[in-house]
């Protein structure tokens, strides 16, 4: 098995070498695009710098630090008093930028079960996941299809999940010692994945953090992030994490994104810094269709980010697929939350989603990775994505499969559906018909693939409503 990969990870390899930074490419420059919304206005190396993410489609957001130890939300179920928990709706965040209760309709019950302050700061001396095996999560993200894992290094509660030389608030204090993101940077890397950082600017464990301007915090930040972009290699992506209303000035962008540029300078950024960066990140919901900004969904299997005990209940694997189907759809990337539980393994209900994905990406794949979304934008019945001179259909709900479809201006030589039989079709002016056996349909989602006579790239966005 590891010598028929050896030499698709020296392809991948030598294709990363050769790819992005150019020449004449100054971390200025990156710091240009960064304040780009656009991807067409973007330069050239910016625009390639992305190649990679837009392919992949499906990656791993991990959300786990010691609040998994008290099966509490990560950060939000702090409570800032020293009382029973029963203030847990009036809890005042230290940062006044988040005082109004709007920013999810589940946002609320991410205080439940509050914990009081004093002891949310202390669980990190209980924190001991004996089980964490690094190689076994990059496994499993690797057989459910994902291609890239972006990891909690730092959450708003501030505890670091390596051991940083600028603060006792991390992994080094726990009884368990180990670097956690040092670990699954390097298994992620040896499955063949991306591997990405997730770093929260808001930290209210942090005293400097409470001295505005943050002058002295952004020197802290800096300093952090100097040291994951340097101690663990080839780092792919940073996912910064303070809300999009901040201004840059805040976190002093200027100053950081260039020491990342010079580090790393082939990562992606997304855009919770102050600037439009590389991508956007709708949250807990699915991405509007859009081609001319790259943007990736963070969803949950549960509502929650952290582990919340196996009373909560996951969602149906046919929602999950259809996340990712979706986002694919919509021209965008699916990032699938897990939370470990204090033991650090992926909560079994979870990667059972996970790992039926997988199998359908195993027969499906071809109309997820390296395709753009439509030509068909997204409606009530399922998504059309496109690469090279196939048209994929993607639909969950056959019967309301609208027909004809809207016509397309180039001719379609076959039809069939993926691993099935052909499709009978016609197409002419007023559109395509497809018959499609109803016996041939998949249980979740049904792709059928259409052959065209051209490339499908030139075929403008089609609404469908
Ligand atoms: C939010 C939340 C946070 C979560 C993040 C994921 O900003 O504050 O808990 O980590 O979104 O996108």
């Amino acid at each position: 098995m590891m010598k028929t990969e050896l030499p698709i990870a020296c392809v991948i390899c030598l294709a990363a070498c050769l790819a992005p930074a150019a020449v004449n490419y100054t971390p200025e420059d990156a710091w240009k695009d960064a304040q780009i919304e656009l991807r067409s206005e973007k330069s050239t190396t910016a625009q390639r710098r992305m190649d990679w993410w837009r392919d992949a489609r499906f990656g791993m957001f991990i959300h786990w630090n010691p609040s998994s130890v008290a099966v509490s939300e990560i950060s939000w179920s702090k409570q800032f008093y020293d009382d029973t928990g029963e203030l847990m709706l009036d809890n005042p965040r230290p940062d006044d930028g988040v005082s109004g209760l709007k920013e999810h309709t589940n946002w609320i019950s991410w205080f439940k079960p509050p914990v009081p302050n004093e002891v949310y700061d202390n669980l990190y001396k209980s924190f001991y996941p004996g089980m964490f095996d690094a190689d076994q999560i990059a496994a499993q993200a690797r057989s459910s299809g994902m291609k890239y894992i972006v990891m909690v290094a730092k959450h708003h509660d501030g505890f670091c999940m390596w051991n940083s030389q600028y603060t006792d608030f991390d992994m080094e204090s726990t009884p368990f010692k180990r670097d956690l993101v040092g670990e699954m940077a390097k298994a992620a890397r040896k499955a063949g994945l991306k591997f990405g950082i997730y770093y929260s600017q808001r930290d209210w464990h942090h005293p400097d953090y409470r001295v505005k301007p943050l002058t002295k915090y952004n020197e802290y930040m800096r300093n952090q992030i100097k040291e994951l972009l340097t101690e663990y290699g080839d780092i792919s992506l940073i996912f910064f994490d303070a809300g999009a209303w901040k201004d840059w000035k805040t976190w002093e962008s200027d100053e950081l994104f260039k020491i990342i540029y010079k580090l790393q300078p082939n990562i992606v950024i997304n855009n919770r810094c102050g600037v439009p960066g590389d991508y956007s990140t709708p949250e807990q919901k699915i991405g509007i269709f859009n081609t001319q900004r790259d943007w990736e969904s963070c969803m949950t299997f549960t509502g929650f980010w952290s582990w919340h005990g196996f009373q909560t209940p996951v969602k149906p694997y046919e929602e999950c697929l259809k996340y990712l189907v979706s986002c694919a759809g919509g021209d965008g990337n699916l990032l699938m939350n897990v939370g470990p539980l204090p033991t650090g393994q992926i909560d079994p209900r979870e990667n059972d989603r996970m790992q039926r994905i997988g199998k359908w990406l195993e027969k499906n794949g071809q109309a997820i990775y390296g395709t753009r979304g439509g030509p068909y934008k997204p409606t009530k019945w399922g998504v059309s994505t496109h690469k090279d001179i196939y048209v994929y259909l993607l639909v969950w709900d056959l019967q309301a499969m609208k027909s004809p479809l809207p016509a397309i201006d180039k001719t379609i030589t076959a039809a069939e559906i993926l691993g099935g039989d052909a499709v009978a079709f016609e197409q002419s002016e007023q559109g395509i018909s497809l018959s499609v056996d109803p016996a041939q349909a998949a249980p979740d989602v049904t792709v059928i693939r259409m052959t065209l006579e051209g490339s499908a790239d030139s075929i403008e966005p089609i609404s469908m409503d």
